[in-house]
């Protein structure tokens, strides 16, 4: 089987676990970083080609696509499932899931609950509907925060408005959300392998912060998962159509609220605190979408 890693990073403890796991099943595995990448765009044989100018070929394709690389990653993906290679990320489920405003609107067109959240116009910021629909504090958030960089804890409107107008000012797109003030700092991750999920934890931040990635110095430690909070985990990565997600939640007094479903969830935390070989559960699932197309 020859596998191909879409990554910029060929040494994060991600990539490495993945190479392991695939070389444990004795198959060939390339890491290409899909920046240095080039396609041809063609009705008879559309290529995706390496830097030294050869055509890349895979048996299936697992994008690792961190937020540096979403759009021009997602072209490199089109191109490999036009070429009816099996990928395990779609290049409309990654750009649907980075994008944290249409991850949530897809998530309440299916009745999956997430916090309450504002898109407020770039033109002009309405303190009074701010301080009709939100309380504060209140959470303002970039529509691309990753690793929890672009997460704000404002304390008062007065200071939600100076933010909001400092990131219409600089074209950043954003949103403001209600503060779960009932679970702040902690939050639970749980990841998604085909329908299933394989390992999750609970995610603690340090005293005195709010953000509980792991990024930002969490800790995780085991958690039974409810009954609906499984339902909503699963649903939430069938709707945004990832096959391999890290769907994070929030225990609040509305019961589960749904923050994001990561398209490219980080190994490293979640294998240490649950010991769970969640690489090796990933590459089998990359095997079994890449005989099915072979038989199929
Ligand atoms: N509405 C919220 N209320 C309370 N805490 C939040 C809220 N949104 C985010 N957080 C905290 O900030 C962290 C990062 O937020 P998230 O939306 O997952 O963005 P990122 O993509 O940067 O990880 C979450 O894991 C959670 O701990
Ligand atoms: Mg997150």
């Amino acid at each position: 089987m020859k596998v191909l890693i879409l990554s910029r990073n060929i040494g994060l403890y991600s990539t490495q676990r993945l190479i392991l796991e695939c070389r444990k099943r004795g198959h060939n595995v390339q890491v290409v970083d899909p920046l240095t990448c080039n396609l041809i765009v063609d009705n008879h044989n559309p290529m995706v080609i390496d830097n030294s100018g050869m055509e890349i070929k895979a048996d299936w394709v697992l994008p690792r696509i961190g937020s540096t690389a979403t759009s021009y990653g997602a072209a490199i993906i089109r191109q490999f499932e036009l070429k009816k290679i099996p990928v395990i990320t779609s290049s409309q489920a990654l750009l649907q899931a980075r994008d944290k405003l249409i991850a949530l609107q897809l998530l309440t067109k299916n009745n999956l609950p997430v916090p309450k959240t504002g898109l407020i116009s770039p033109l002009e910021c309405d303190a009074n509907l701010i301080r009709r629909e939100f309380e504060f504090p209140a959470i303002i958030k970039l529509l691309d925060s990753t690793h929890g960089l672009g997460v704000i804890l404002s304390d008062s409107l007065q200071n939600g408005i100076a933010v909001s107008e400092a990131f219409v000012r600089m074209q950043k797109k954003f949103i403001i959300q209600k503060f779960i003030k009932e679970s702040a700092g902690q939050d639970i991750r749980a990841f998604v392998v085909n329908g299933k999920i394989v390992a999750s934890m609970l995610r603690k931040a340090p005293e005195g912060e709010y953000r509980s990635n792991m990024h930002r110095g969490s800790t995780g430690s085991h958690i039974e998962l409810t009954t609906e909070e499984q339902e909503v985990i699963l649903k939430a990565s069938q709707t945004l159509g990832l096959e391999v997600s890290g769907v994070d939640i929030m225990r609040s007094e509305e019961g589960p609220l749904i923050l994001e479903v990561n398209a490219s969830p980080g190994l490293e935390g979640i294998e240490s605190v649950t010991k769970v070989n969640v690489a090796g559960a990933i590459i089998s699932y990359g095997d079994q979408l890449a005989r099915s197309s072979l038989n199929g």
